[in-house]
Order: structure tokens, then sequence, then C-alpha cells
């Protein structure tokens, strides 16, 4: 049937029933019961806000210094998006870089998948604002609140909703805007110096072959250590949920215990890893290009010095972004692609660690 590729299998069946019957169906059906289709990632973008805050600016308005930032985390700035810019817009504008780095136009997509742990809205999520920005049909969006983990989380869902043959063309896009909430006072120093706003995105499509693809995906949780990391308040656990004294009382910003989130993190992404090279029978010899979650160029460092992956092979850009929690992994897949660090045929090794706590890791033959 002609043109039977650029559509999913759901839209093809239920466009026509009696394409059960037909022989391309038939053939394409038997590659995915085998497990034959791969989902690649065609398409990458990312999109920073234009407001670039230094260390200096902060050394300004809270009590911090250029030189105890960029000693502990490797910072040197980060950038804020302006007031009445919410993290479903950075996405849109990756997303449609996405998209044209594809080779697509929007209506292409099929399902999206948007990662964030700061949205427009307490609900609903950003997906269907994504959704409606790029001016979609009414496909389905799906978000994923996984904090640094996000991005990861959201390949992995791509990958099966791919190989299973649900959809041909996921946009997976993750962005945060966090600067409207960090505790720049004493109490969250630790924290605010750290995050950065952006949005990263990538699309994925089903591809007929063996030789490159995502490989694998491995997610994990341990949610015993979800106040080392987290925002408490507000919740609806409370009645009512806002009150003046969790105001004072700064129990609506994100808070830190940081000792212990960087020691997990220097544990669980190489762990992650491991298990992620052992289980496609690599060696830590064949990755080409580490793209760690960009938490902290300290934590950077040590992530690549348990695994024994030589500097040149890490991607870090935190010293211009700061940590952009779920959109620090896209933004970073897409420099490496567009500066030629990724190349066709490439082994790339993604991990993050984050919130929750929740960690991950990703294997892709470029
Ligand atoms: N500027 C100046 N001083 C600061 C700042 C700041 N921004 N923040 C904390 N301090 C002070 C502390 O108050 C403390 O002062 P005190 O000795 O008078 O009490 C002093 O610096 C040292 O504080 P420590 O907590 O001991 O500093 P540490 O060496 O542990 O570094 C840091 C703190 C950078 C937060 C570290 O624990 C860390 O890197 N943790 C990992 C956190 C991280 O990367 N999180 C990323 C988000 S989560 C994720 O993406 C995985």
């Amino acid at each position: 049937m002609p043109g039977a590729k650029n559509i999913s299998l759901q839209t093809y069946l239920f466009v026509n029933p009696k394409n059960f019957e037909s022989n391309i169906f038939k053939e394409e059906k038997i590659k995915y019961i085998l497990g034959e289709m791969k989902a690649i990632i065609t398409g990458t973008g990312s999109y920073l806000p234009p407001r670039v805050v230094t260390n200096f600016d902060l050394e300004k308005i809270m009590n911090t210094s250029d030189e105890w930032i960029r000693q502990r985390t490797g910072i040197v700035e980060r950038r804020y998006a302006d007031p009445g810019i919410g993290s479903s817009d950075l996405a849109t504008e990756a997303a449609k870089r996405a998209i044209e780095s594809a080779g697509l136009k929007p209506a292409d997509i099929e399902f999206i998948i948007a990662a964030t742990l700061s949205p427009d809205h307490y609900f609903p999520g950003i997906g269907v604002l994504v959704q409606a920005k790029l001016g979609l049909a009414p496909i389905g969006a799906l978000d994923i609140r996984n904090q640094c983990s996000g991005f990861i989380y959201g390949l992995s869902v791509a990958d099966q909703y791919i190989r299973a043959g649900t959809f041909r063309r996921i946009l997976l896009v993750a962005a945060e805007v966090q600067s409207s909430n960090l505790d720049y006072s004493d109490a969250g120093r630790d924290m605010a110096v750290l995050f950065g706003d952006g949005a990263g995105a990538v699309v994925v499509e089903a591809y007929d072959g063996q030789d490159r693809g995502i490989l694998s995906t491995h997610l994990f949780a341990d949610g015993r250590y979800v106040s080392d990391l987290w925002m408490e308040k507000p919740s609806p656990r409370d009645k009512p949920v806002f009150r003046e004294n969790f105001i004072r009382e700064g129990r609506y910003f994100p808070r830190m215990e940081g000792r212990s989130v960087f020691k997990n993190a220097c544990e669980k992404m190489p762990e992650a890893v491991r298990i992620a090279l052992a289980q496609n029978n690599l060696r830590v010899e064949d990755v080409d290009v580490l793209i760690p979650h960009q938490a902290n160029e300290r934590i950077t460092q040590m992530v690549a010095k348990s695994l024994n992956v030589p500097a040149e092979k890490v991607i870090s850009n935190i010293d211009r972004y700061g940590n952009t929690t779920a959109a620090s992994i896209p933004i970073a897949l897409d420099e490496a692609c567009r500066n030629g660090k990724i190349k066709s045929g490439s082994l790339i090794i993604l991990t993050a660690f984050g919130s929750g706590y929740t960690w991950a890791s990703a294997v892709i033959r470029w």
C-alpha cells in the first residue's frame, strides 16, 4: 500500500480494516513480532532562553561567590527565562528544532512525551500545551515526572511504543523553568546556584534495520530517599494547601541534602551504565560518547573516573547552562550532534540521576 510506511499501524488499521489482510502489513507485523524494528533518534533540538545569568550576577542578589560556585560545581553561567515564559514555551521551540532536524513537519508527529519538574501549571502537564502550541491534531500527549531522569524515562517509553508498532514518530521533549522558584537566601543557596532554564527535544522514529537504534534503556528508583531532593509543598495533603507559615518557613522551595545526592549520583550512574554495557555485551572501550545528566561538574568527573571513560569522550556543558534537570541530556545531545562529536555509528551512553531517587541509563548506536 503506497504511503503505508508514513503512518502509524494504529492509523493504518483504523483507516481501512482491510489492511489487516494486506501483504505489506503482514510483512511489517512479522518484523514487529520478531522484534526486528528499532527506535532511532532522527532529529535533535534545543532552546535556551537568551538571558544569561553569571555567577557574578548571583553575587549581587545572594550570599555566594563566583569562586565557591566554580570550585564546587563547575558552573560559570546559566540561562533564566523571562517572566511570562513557561516550560511549555521553551519545549515548543526545542521541539520545532528537533522536528526540523529530522526533516519532518509538526503534523508528522504521532505522539508526544514531555518531561519536566516545572510545568506551567499545577495541572495539566506541558505535553498538551506543546501539542496545542505546535498546532497538532488531537494526538496523545504523555507527561513524565521523573525529574533529572525524566528524559531517559521518556526515551524508554518512546522505545517501547515504537518497537511495539503503536507509533512510528514520537516527539520527546524535556524542559524546565526553575529560576522562578529558587530560594536565594542562605537556606537555599546550595541549590539556587545550580539550576538553570532550558529545553531539549528529540524525534524518535521506527527503523527497519539492525545497524543503529536504541539498544537498551534501564530505569531505577528508590523512593526511600524522596526527602533528600524534593519540593515538599504545595501538597494536597494539607488543608488548605497554601499557608502563610509555609511561605515564611520556605517550604515551597526545592530542598536538597547535597552530600547524599552527591554520593548517590556518583554511585548510581556508573552502576546503571555497567548494567547497560553488560546487557549489550559491550566494554567501556566501545563507548564513543558518554552524556551524563549535567548535575555538577564534579559529579560528571567522578562518574567518568569510576567508569574509566577518558575526558574527551564525556560531554559537559554545565559551565554554560548549569543544571537544567530533565532538559540537560537532550540539550547536551543536541550540541554534541551539531558540533560533530556524535557521528553516524557512534556508540552513545546516556545516564541520569535525580530526585526520587530515580536513575537510568540508555545505550544508543547512532
Ligand atoms: N555559596 C557560598 N557558600 C555556600 C553556598 C553557596 N551557593 N552553598 C552552600 N554554601 C556554604 C554552606 O552553607 C557551608 O557553610 P558552613 O561551612 O559555614 O556551614 C559551606 O558552603 C560548605 O557547605 P557543604 O554543604 O559542606 O558544601 P559541599 O562541599 O558539600 O558542597 C554542594 C555543596 C555543591 C551542594 C555539594 O554537596 C554537591 O555538589 N552536592 C550535589 C548536589 C547536586 O549536584 N545536585 C544537583 C541537583 S540533583 C541532580 O541533578 C542529581
